[in-house]
This record gives C-alpha cells, sequence and structure tokens, in this order.
C-alpha cells in the first residue's frame, strides 16, 4: 500500500482522525441486454445513483436481495469496472481518470473476498505459492521475504505457518476462506471488498470468520465494503449500512440507528426476517410479491408494488434520499415511522 490509502489505514490502526478510503457519488452502472438481431438492446440499470463514504477501519455494510445490484457495485469499487456514470475516488484520489500506472497502485489498495473460496483459490498451486503471488507479481519483494510474510499472514488468519505446502482441497470451507482473506491482505490493501464472504459456510464458522475479519480490521485498519443478503450478519460488523432495492439506495447510515427504528418499509421487511435476542418479539412483516424485473422498475417508488404503507403519492413519484432521523432515507411515508408504535421493524416496538 502506498500513499494516502497507507496514511488513512494507519491512523485508523493507531485510533487517530479517520480519513474516507472510499468516496463514491451517484455511481450508476448500466448493461445494454441484447434482444435479438432486429430489436434494439434494453438498458438495465444494476446500480442507479449510490453515493456513499467509507472511513479507513470502516465497515459499510451493503444488503438487500438477489439481484438489486450489491456485487455490480462491489465490482465497480473494486476497480474490476468501470461505472456508466458517477465519480469514485480512492485513497483522495479519483479512480476514474489516473494514468495507468496510478490506476495499478489503486488497484492493489482495493481487493476483493468472494462467497465461494474454493472457486477463487488454484487448486494446483499450494497456499504458500497462492499467498506469494500477489507480492510476486506487484512487488520486488525477495522470494525469501514472499514466503516469510507468506508464513506470517497464514498466522494472522488463524492458520499454521506450515499450511503453506497444502493444497486448498485439503482445507475445511472455514478454513479456505481464511486462505482467500490472507490472500487479499497480502498488499495490504486500504479496502477490502467482501461479497458474501460467510454465505457459503455453516453459522458457527460463520461466526470464526466474521470474528477474524473484525480482528483483521483492529489490527490493520482495513475498510470493508461487505456485502450481504442477510442483515444478521452484517450486524456484527458493520459500522454503515446502505440497504439497496433494484439499484437504488433505499436507506443508508449508522447501523445503531437502522437496527433499532428502521425507516424504510423495505428494511422493516429485512430486519423482520431477522429476529434477534434483543429484539425477539418484532412483529413479522412478510415480503409479499415478486421483485420487479430490473429492465422495467416499477414507475413512482420502486417498492410500492410490494410495499404495504404505499398510497397513491408514491405510486406517482419516486422518492429520493433524504436526511431523516440521522440516517438517508427514499420513502415519502419515512416520518410516520418515527413512531415506534407504527414501526413494526423497531427494537422498542
Ligand atoms: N454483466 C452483466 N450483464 C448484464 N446484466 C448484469 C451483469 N451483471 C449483473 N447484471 C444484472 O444486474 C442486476 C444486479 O446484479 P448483481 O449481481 O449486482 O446483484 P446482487 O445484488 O449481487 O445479487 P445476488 O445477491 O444474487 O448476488 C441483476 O439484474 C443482474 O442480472
Ligand atoms: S414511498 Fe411509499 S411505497 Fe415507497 S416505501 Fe415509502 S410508503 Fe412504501
Ligand atoms: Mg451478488
Amino acid at each position: 500500500m502506498t500513499g494516502a490509502p497507507a496514511r488513512a489505514a494507519a491512523g485508523a490502526a493507531e485510533g487517530t482522525a479517520t480519513f474516507d478510503v472510499v468516496a463514491a457519488c451517484d455511481l450508476r452502472r448500466t448493461y445494454a441486454i441484447r434482444r435479438g438481431a432486429f430489436t434494439p438492446p434494453a438498458l438495465l440499470q444494476a446500480v442507479g445513483g449510490i453515493s456513499f463514504t467509507l472511513a479507513a477501519g470502516h465497515t459499510l455494510a451493503v444488503v438487500g436481495e438477489s439481484g438489486c445490484g450489491k456485487s455490480t457495485l462491489g465490482r465497480v469499487v473494486a476497480l474490476l469496472e468501470p461505472p456508466t456514470t458517477g465519480t469514485l475516488a480512492i485513497g483522495g484520489i479519483d479512480a476514474l481518470h489516473v494514468r495507468p500506472a496510478q490506476q495499478r497502485a489503486l488497484r492493489r489498495s482495493v481487493q476483493m473476498v468472494f462467497q465461494n473460496p474454493y472457486g477463487s483459490l488454484n487448486p494446483r498451486k499450494k497456499v504458500g505459492a497462492i499467498l506469494e503471488a500477489p507480492l510476486a507479481i506487484n512487488t520486488d519483494v525477495s522470494p525469501k521475504a514472499r514466503a516469510e510474510r507468506a508464513r506470517a499472514m497464514l498466522a494472522k488468519v488463524g492458520l499454521r505457518p506450515e499450511h503453506v505446502d497444502r493444497y486448498p482441497h485439503m482445507f475445511s470451507g472455514g478454513q479456505r476462506q481464511r486462505i482467500a482473506i490472507a490472500r487479499a491482505l497480502m498488499l495490504d490493501p486500504a479496502v477490502v471488498v467482501a461479497d458474501e464472504p460467510v454465505s457459503a459456510l455453516d453459522v458457527s464458522v460463520q461466526a470464526q470468520v466474521l470474528n477474524l475479519l473484525a480482528d483483521l480490521q483492529r489490527d490493520l485498519g482495513v475498510a470493508y465494503l461487505f456485502i450481504s443478503h442477510d442483515l444478521a450478519v452484517v450486524r456484527y460488523l458493520a459500522h454503515e449500512v446502505l440497504v439497496m432495492y433494484l439499484g437504488l439506495a433505499m436507506e443508508q447510515g449508522p447501523k445503531e440507528r437502522i437496527f433499532a427504528r428502521p425507516l424504510h418499509p423495505y428494511t422493516q421487511a429485512l430486519l423482520a426476517a431477522t429476529p434477534t435476542l434483543d429484539a425477539p418479539q418484532r412483529e413479522r412483516i412478510v415480503l409479499t410479491g415478486e421483485l420487479p424485473s430490473p429492465l422495467s422498475p416499477p414507475s413512482g417508488c420502486v417498492f410500492s408494488p410490494r410495499c404495504p404503507h404505499a398510497i397513491d403519492r408514491c405510486r406517482a413519484e419516486r422518492p429520493l434520499p433524504r436526511s431523516v432521523a440521522g440516517r438517508e432515507v427514499a420513502c415519502h411515508r419515512a416520518e410516520k415511522f418515527l413512531d415506534s408504535d407504527d414501526n413494526p421493524g423497531s427494537a422498542a416496538a
């Protein structure tokens, strides 16, 4: 890691002033979907204007149902594909308008961890070689130092140094995800985009990997963009939460506020599906109706066909995100849910 991202991470680790390692403004990603030789392609807006900042050493959790654009947003932030429009700064540097050499450095400072650790690890390579590869490709660190750093990183993620000589298939699912996390950290990234990193693991193993991610964040000051369809999983790790639906931000803000009193009916429905010990009596709100096609999103509020609180205005006018009670919420009727008696997702209800 070099320059601003390195300073940001160091600052967070020492508990000094935080620094935004990612600043995204109105990111959009549209795909052209072919519909035959004589029909013009349809436009699918996978990400429809997302803005956020992510501070060093912090976690932004991105949640929502399948197809809402979480992975697309993750790939854009990881610089794996460009946004159609919008701006993206990594470590204070405009990541979309840089020279190739600087882009390579920025790419190193944002690493990814995927859902399926077996698929993302080369089965023919030993763990040592897998961990050393990012250093061999991107740095001039000597082979001896690379090997030492691979062993040290294995210890950091709770594996043993002698595991360098084993192949990925010789590990359990949780251990393989530890290896994938270790590989992502070999270049000291400022940000890790973790796309459903525990979804394929047993619940008990999920907790261990989440603990590991939290410990690593404390030690290294790395920031996480943590993608999950499951609010229960992000509760432990997140500082900020971004709830997405059909590519749009529904509710966005500090985890404590959103979990205590969700103001968007979609967040309320997601939360109601994940009862917790401190809110066991949440009213069950079942999400009814099909998720609309992103090729023809509903007019007005995109959630209106499934929203139990929809009124005529909701079907006519798309609500823009606005600030209500310490978070951004895209709902015409958000104030209605400030009173916990009217809020089926409220922890106090
Ligand atoms: N390369 C692509 N070309 C065309 N459409 C795409 C492409 N990538 C994603 N999409 C579409 O964009 C939308 C968002 O997809 P994305 O994978 O980002 O959702 P997701 O929230 O990660 O879903 P899941 O929880 O299932 O992983 C979907 O409708 C998907 O079909
Ligand atoms: S704007 Fe209307 S339809 Fe949309 S979430 Fe709010 S109450 Fe429901
Ligand atoms: Mg995805």
